[in-house]
């Protein structure tokens, strides 16, 4: 499974970026906004650091505005993932901006017909907001269980990137059923190292160690 962080925050995708933990990048206007910095400079610097896909999302609404911003998002480096929501004119812009040869991420995806239309329209990555599901009281998961039945049913190779994740159960349970890539906000990914057995046992080999007055040097 691949690990993809959900961030424009610099500082945090490079901490992670040097223990080889980030295998992708995603950001959206949100993100963008929180980071407070230039859209692309801070993408470009991203796309520097780190080797593989870099999602940057567009704005226009219109399939004309998508492909020309498609286009220049595509020209800050060769590890952009242009970004489309998953609307009429973002399938046919995914289309043709794959077409062209471009990795498109399409977003914003919250049921299996729509992950099925945007294999069709070649998207390289479909990203299922799993959390915001479940804010609704639905089960997101379901929602990365039927993709991926439908993906293998027809061998689509659209990779699923299973998106709004919240926390460390989100981040087992895609893995189980198989998505290919999560996204996942720094604190979250690093949160999986933590457990509470981990944490006293530690403390108690700790506590030994100080009585037999040793030091290892
Ligand atoms: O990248 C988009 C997605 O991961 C957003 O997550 O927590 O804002 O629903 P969230």
């Amino acid at each position: 499974m691949k690990f993809f962080v959900d961030t424009a925050d610099v500082d945090a995708i490079r901490e992670l970026n040097d223990l080889g933990m980030v295998d992708g990048v995603t950001t959206n206007p949100s993100l963008i906004l929180k980071s407070g910095r230039d859209i692309k400079e801070v993408t470009k610097e991203i796309c520097d650091m780190v080797e593989g896909p870099v999602s940057a999302e567009c704005v226009a609404l219109d399939y004309d505005g998508m492909i020309s911003e498609g286009r220049t998002l595509a020209k800050i480096a060769d590890n952009i993932a242009i970004k489309l929501p998953l609307t009429w004119a973002g399938l046919k812009a995914c289309k043709t901006l794959t077409g062209e040869g471009h990795m498109v991420n399409v977003t914003l995806c919250f049921s299996a017909n729509q992950a099925l239309l945007a294999a069709k329209a070649g998207a390289t990555f479909i990203s299922p907001f799993l959390g915001r599901l479940d804010d609704l009281s639905l089960d997101g998961m379901d929602l990365i269980q039927d993709i991926r039945t439908i993906y293998d049913n027809y061998g689509f190779e659209t990779q699923i990137l299973a998106a709004s994740i919240r926390n460390v159960n989100h981040v087992k349970d895609a893995a189980l059923i198989g998505a290919d890539v999560i996204t996942a906000p720094p604190a979250v990914i690093k949160s999986l190292a933590n457990h509470v057995l981990t944490d006293k046992g530690l403390d108690a080999f700790m506590a030994d160690w100080k009585k037999t007055g040793q030091t290892i040097a």
